[in-house]
């Protein structure tokens, strides 16, 4: 596309389109072909095998790399399974620092799969710079941060970070689920490498589970995609199609997840039986001034803790229009109890160390009305 029309949704819708050759046709189509045929000895049209190579995941691929400007995109069977194909690139006795407020699943993998293969990692609290320089050892190699943190919001520093890495030659990986491209590029910061639960904002209707590897560096994509090739946990061709189509509608979700979570985040501010809020578009969010330098909107998702565990469960039971499920970053509302869904492999001390406790709630804020979220959380609180 002409690099006249840059506007990252203009780029979003434009996925694919001009791309068909064969047909003219404005949606790129499924090539679900798991082989194709030689023209002949030591020939190729360039495809040879699907887990090697489809031409739709390529369309897709190729955009994701786009919009997070980096050099290669790669896209997954799940978050977890780009996840766990990035961390195949360690070795034994190699050390990882990751986010103390962290996906409870990336968690389960380091403890209970990596660490096992003698890859250890400490958690830290990624929102503090100093915290993290002082937690690297000799053999650390590299840092795993989401930010904002899950569940609790916390905001790390993508910049500083950054180069905190180059300067200790530490491979640099930003979770940017909750965010996507449209609110924050980490790869612009400093970071090398992006992930995405691509189950969440991308594929963003709660009925496609993938993951995204993007590379900031030819070389380290090039390393990424013998990792998955040689592992194997690709996205099928069906479901890549379908994330473009979804891709294509990502700036305008975002931008209206951000705005109806202020309303909502603002909202639960005032209730006498809400504690406390997390949310960075708050502005007594310790993480706001950070979180309005370098990203372009404060998402979706927030928490809150109310006065109780019973009261949380109460809000659960209650609801009508909000979904008490797992995941996020739906065009439906849902709300999660961190402590024993998403962060449940994390040991209860740890949990209560980070304030994960029973009577924290998750609002993933989709896209209904904010007025009627307002009105469900209303009843289920009283
Ligand atoms: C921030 C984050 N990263 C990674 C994952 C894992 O992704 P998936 O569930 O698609 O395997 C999740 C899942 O909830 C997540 O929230």
């Amino acid at each position: 596309m002409k690099s006249v029309f840059n506007h990252l949704t203009t780029r979003s819708v434009q996925i694919g389109v001009g791309h068909d050759d064969h047909t003219g046709g404005i949606s790129f189509p499924i090539y679900p072909s798991a082989t194709y045929r030689h023209p002949g000895v030591g020939q190729s049209t360039g495809y040879d095998y699907t887990r090697s190579g489809n031409p739709t995941r390529e369309v897709l691929e190729e955009a994701l790399a786009e919009l997070e400007g980096g050099t290669h995109g790669l896209v997954f069977s799940s978050g977890m399974g780009a996840l766990t194909t990035l961390l195949l690139h360690f070795s034994s006795g190699d050390h990882l620092l990751a986010s103390e407020d962290l996906y409870g699943g990336t968690y389960r993998v380091l403890e209970q799969v990596f660490a096992k293969l003698g890859i250890s990692t400490s958690y830290v609290d990624t929102t503090s710079t100093p915290a993290v320089a002082a937690a690297i050892l000799p053999q650390t190699k590299a840092l795993l941060v989401e930010t904002p943190g899950n569940p609790l919001l916390g905001i790390a520093d993508i910049r500083t970070l950054g180069d905190l890495c180059k300067a200790h030659g530490l491979l640099f990986i930003v979770d940017n689920t909750f965010l996507t491209p449209v609110l924050q590029r980490p790869l612009e910061l400093g970071a090398d490498i992006v992930v995405h639960s691509a189950t969440k904002y991308l594929g963003g209707h709660s009925d496609l589970c993938a993951g995204v590897l993007v590379a900031r560096d030819a070389e380290m994509g090039k390393r990424l995609y013998f990792l998955q090739n040689s592992t194997g946990a690709i996205l099928p061709p069906q479901d890549c199609w379908l994330l473009i189509r979804s891709l294509k509608t990502l700036p305008l979700r975002m931008k209206r997840h951000s705005s109806s979570a202020l309303l909502v985040a603002q909202w639960l501010q005032q209730q006498s039986q809400v504690e406390k809020v997390y949310y960075p578009g708050l502005s007594e969010h310790p993480g706001h001034d950070l979180s309005r330098q370098q990203a372009d909107g404060f998402g979706g998702m927030l928490s809150f803790r109310v006065d109780s565990p019973q009261l949380a469960e109460q809000v659960l039971e209650r609801l009508q229009l909000i979904s008490f499920a797992e995941s996020l970053g739906g065009v439906e509302t849902l709300m999660t109890l961190p402590a024993v869904q998403t962060h449940g492999d994390i040991p209860a001390g740890e949990r209560q160390r980070l304030g994960i406790s029973n009577s924290l709630l998750r609002l993933s804020v989709g896209l209904e009305e904010p007025d009627d979220l307002i009105a469900d959380l209303q009843q289920a609180l009283n």
